[in-house]
Formats: structure tokens, sequence, C-alpha cells
């Protein structure tokens, strides 16, 4: 089967990226990404490719040059479908936040309208792609689905995870370590593996291109994340340890990370991991081992998130205690809400949590991230409904200027690692602050000899 038209259900973080970098590599195939939501496909169809809703480091330079010749952004969802041979599947998939595997289970019900949707609309034989992170078996949920609602035609369901990592998604895309594709056994399966892999293999080369079975790809994902998350949880475990000794958690994993068999990325201990995947990702592993009652496989996964919410607790907490063990009326500036840096991207981001103590205890927040709008912030405070959007407003300022941000501040916090961070001019900054100045450094990103030098009460983590 040979693939002339893709069509993406879900414009977000992961189908805008992953169909722009195909349409790019493919220009044989028309790539269609469509999506609900008419604001963000009118940004994705923006003339300043500055305005698209992703910000990616390279992503804008492909968009505008595939986009109108085989790269579509559209709401016209059910046209798209229709026209397609394969259907990728990129819709967002949260944690649920009602009934049964409340706080833990992800929420299929955006996949299960997508899937009705394609089944209502088909009427040729389509290959369905699962993209979004999902927990294992989904495949086999949406395959009911279509078979059971379809008007008779054949679909092959493939679990394709994407790996990317956002602020890096153009590379990783453009040269992954793997690519995976798990599908049936049977010819037809196997058949709709081939036509996907003849996609990839547009710049992948074969050998990164993994075939698996459905299950097996649909928990590597999981298992990925879960790994990726718990070297994170493990530095920062070991980073409370060295606070309490003399020794310091940069040295610590640089020493380890230089063993072959541990290596060394993955291992820079922060305020605590986000993003839109790890959590949720682990919060699947421990629902469904819980679900099949395995109690401990369960438990020993939590662990990562239980260490990781200390993490960003313990943050605040320092900070509280450092400054007199009160921040109420005190202006903390925070630089960066992003939960890493080179993405707009704030979900699960350490920052809110941390925002969120500090405001507990009536700190005033001044903040200043490159690519967050003051919006978006407000938003993800007022999700946590610790209290109203009209007191979270009166708590947090937004800044466009970065010393605007820190002018008058009692202490700074560091919560993304924005390479622009590093080249201020910290004595101005300093100069406008006031004193004792304190700087909370939760990335570990800033010359600590220089800012002592400065007179800065400098604390980072892990030392
Ligand atoms: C992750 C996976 O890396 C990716 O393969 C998957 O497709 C989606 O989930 P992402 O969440 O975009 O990607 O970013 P990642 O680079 O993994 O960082 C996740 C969080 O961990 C960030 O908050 C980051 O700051 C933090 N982190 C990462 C650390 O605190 N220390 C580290 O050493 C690495
Ligand atoms: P991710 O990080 O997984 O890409 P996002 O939330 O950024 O998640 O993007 C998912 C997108 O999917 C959203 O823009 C949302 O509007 C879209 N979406 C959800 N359900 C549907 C649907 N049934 N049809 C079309 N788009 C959908």
């Amino acid at each position: 089967m040979k693939i002339t038209k893709i069509c993406c259900i879900g414009a977000g973080y992961v189908g805008g990226p992953t169909m722009a970098v195909i349409a790019e590599k493919c220009p044989h195939i028309k790539v269609t990404v469509v999506d609900l939501n008419e604001k963000r496909i009118a940004a994705w169809n923006d003339e300043n490719v500055d305005n698209i809703p992703v910000y990616e480091p390279g992503l804008g330079e492909i968009v505008g040059k595939a986009r109108g010749k085989n790269l579509f952004f559209s709401t016209e969802v059910d046209k798209a479908i229709d026209e397609a041979e394969l259907i990728f599947i990129s819709v967002n998939t949260p944690t649920k936040t009602y009934g049964t595997g409340k706080g833990m289970a992800a929420d299929l019900k955006y996949i299960e309208l997508c899937a009705r949707q394609i089944a209502r609309v088909s009427k040729t034989d389509k290959i369905i792609v699962e993209k979004s992170t999902l927990p294992v078996r989904t495949a086999e949920a949406i395959k009911s689905i279509l078979d059971n609602t379809g008007n008779g035609v054949q679909f092959q369901i493939l679990s394709n995870p994407e790996f990317l990592a956002e602020g890096t998604a153009v590379e990783d895309l453009l040269s992954p370590d793997r690519v995976l594709i798990g599908g049936e056994t049977s010819p037809e399966g196997q058949k709709a593996i081939e036509a996907l892999v003849d996609v990839y293999a547009n710049w992948v080369p074969r050998e990164r291109i993994l075939k698996t079975n459905v299950w097996s790809s649909e928990l590597s994902k999981l298992t990925a994340n879960a790994f990726l998350a718990q070297r994170v949880s493990s530095i920062n475990a070991i980073s409370e340890l060295c606070e309490k000794t003399e020794a310091n958690v940069s040295e610590v994993a640089k020493a380890i990370g230089m063993d072959s068999r541990i290596g060394s990325k993955f291992l820079k201990a922060s305020v605590g991991f986000g993003g839109s995947c790890f959590q949720k990702d682990i919060l699947n592993l421990v629902y469904i081992s819980k679900a099949f009652g395995l109690n401990e496989v369960a438990d020993y996964w939590e662990q990562v998130i239980i260490m990781n919410d200390h993490q960003k607790r313990r943050f605040s907490r320092n900070i509280v205690q450092t400054l007199y063990n009160t921040v109420s009326g005190k202006k903390i500036t925070f630089l960066g809400w992003a939960f890493k840096k080179d993405t707009n991207d704030t979900r699960e981001s350490a920052a809110i949590y941390v925002a969120d103590d500090l405001i507990n205890e009536q700190a005033t927040i001044g903040l200043f991230d490159p690519k967050v709008p003051y919006q978006q912030v407000l938003s993800d405070l007022d999700y946590l409904e610790t209290r109203s959007s009209v007191e979270n407003q009166k708590y947090i300022k937004s800044f466009d200027n970065p010393y605007e941000a820190c002018k008058d501040a009692h202490a700074i916090a560091i919560l993304t690692e924005w390479d622009e961070f590093k080249d201020y001019d910290w004595q101005r900054i300093y100069d406008n602050m006031q004193k004792p100045a304190f700087v909370f450094d939760g990335r570990n990103l800033l010359d600590a000899a220089k800012m002592k030098e400065i007179g800065f009460v400098y604390q980072a983590i892990g030392s």
C-alpha cells in the first residue's frame, strides 16, 4: 500500500511538529493536520511563522517551507479523514479528573470521539496510527469501536509512539534514536506496518525502525518515560542528601555519569520534572499495574512521582525558611515558567506548584518567561483551584523585561533553564533588589562563585 495522503487529528505539541517534518521529508505525500480548535488552526496558518502556536527551535522555518505545498492545517476534520489512507491520532489524553481512576488513569474520551468520527466518515480502508501517549491496550479499544460502528471498511490499527522531547522536537524528529511501530501479526497488520515504515524510511535509516506487536509498542512508550523520570527523581533524591553533607550533586552526577553503564544524560538535579508526559505516563503505569493486582510494581513506580512532588515542595519551603520564615508581602521573582527551556509549554511545570505554595504564604510573585504569556500562567494557577482567579491575578504579575521583574524583589527563583538568564547583567539586578538579595537556583544554571562575589545569597540544588 502506497501512502499519498496523511491526516493527523490534533494540532498540538506532538501532531504539529511531527507532521511538519513528515511533510518536509516526504514531498510526495499530502499531509493535513486537523483540529477542532479554530484559534489553534488559525495560528498554525498565520503568515508570520513566529506566531505558530508551538514554540520549537527550527519549527517555524520547516512549517514556512512546507505549508501550502504539501502541508495543510484545517478545521475540516471529516474531509481530511475521508481523503487519507493513513490517519494519525494525536489528540490530548489528560489524566482523568473524575470518576474511577481519577488523578491516575488517562482520560480516553478524546480518543474515543476520534475513533467514532473516523468510523462514521470512512468510506475506504484506512490505517489508524496511535501517536498520543496511551495506556496499554488502547489500540484494542479503538479497533473495537471502529469495527463495530464503521461502514464495513477495513481498519488496521498501529501504535507508533512519539519519543520527541519538547525544545528539541525538530532535531529529535529529523534524527530519531529509533522509530517504533507496533501492529498485528496478521498479513494485513504486517502490510500496514510496512506502509508506515516506508513513510519514515524517506529519512530514517531502516535499521532504526523497530517493529513489534501493538502492546510491546504501547508499553515501551510508558516504560521509556518512566525510566527517564526515574533518573531525574534518583538524582533529585541524592541532591537533598548532598545539601546535608559536603557533597555537590553536579560532581556526583559527573562522576557516576562517566560510568558507561550509567551514562551522563538525564542526571541534572532540578526543582522537579514537569511536562505533559512523565507524570501522566507513570500514573498510567501505576494504574494498570494496580488493575492487574501488581501492587509492588505500582508502588515502585509511584515513588518516582512522590519524590518529584517532594522536590518541588521542599524548594518552596526552603525559600520561606531562608527568608526568615515569612514571605508575606514580599516580592519573589520567578525567572522562567515553562517546564524546560526552548518551549512555551507549561504543562505540569514545577513553577506552577512552587508559585501556588508561595502564594499560600502570601508572597507576591513577579514573573518573566521569554515565551510564556501571562494568560497561560493564570490559567495554570486557576486550574489548581486553590483560590479564585481574581486572587491569583492579585498575587502574580508578569513583566516584559527581566530587569523590571527583578526590581525591588526580596528573592529570585530560577524555575526554567533558559540560556539567556546566564547572560543577564546580574550586577544591575543585584543593585535594584532588596538586601540581602537571595537567589534560589532551581536549575543550577548560574555561576555560584560569580553570584556570591556580586553579593547575592545564592543557593543551588544539591550543594
Ligand atoms: C519526554 C521524553 O523525553 C520524550 O521522549 C517523550 O516523547 C515525552 O516526554 P519532554 O517531557 O518533552 O519529553 O522533555 P524532557 O527533556 O524529557 O524533560 C522532562 C522534564 O524533566 C523537564 O521538566 C526537565 O527539565 C526535567 N529534567 C530532565 C530534569 O530535571 N533533569 C534532567 O536531567 C532531565
Ligand atoms: P499533545 O501534547 O499530545 O500534542 P495537545 O493538547 O497539545 O497535546 O494537542 C492535542 C490537540 O488535539 C488539541 O489542540 C485539541 O484541540 C485536539 N483535539 C482533541 N480532540 C479532537 C478531535 N476529536 N478532533 C480534532 N481535534 C481534537
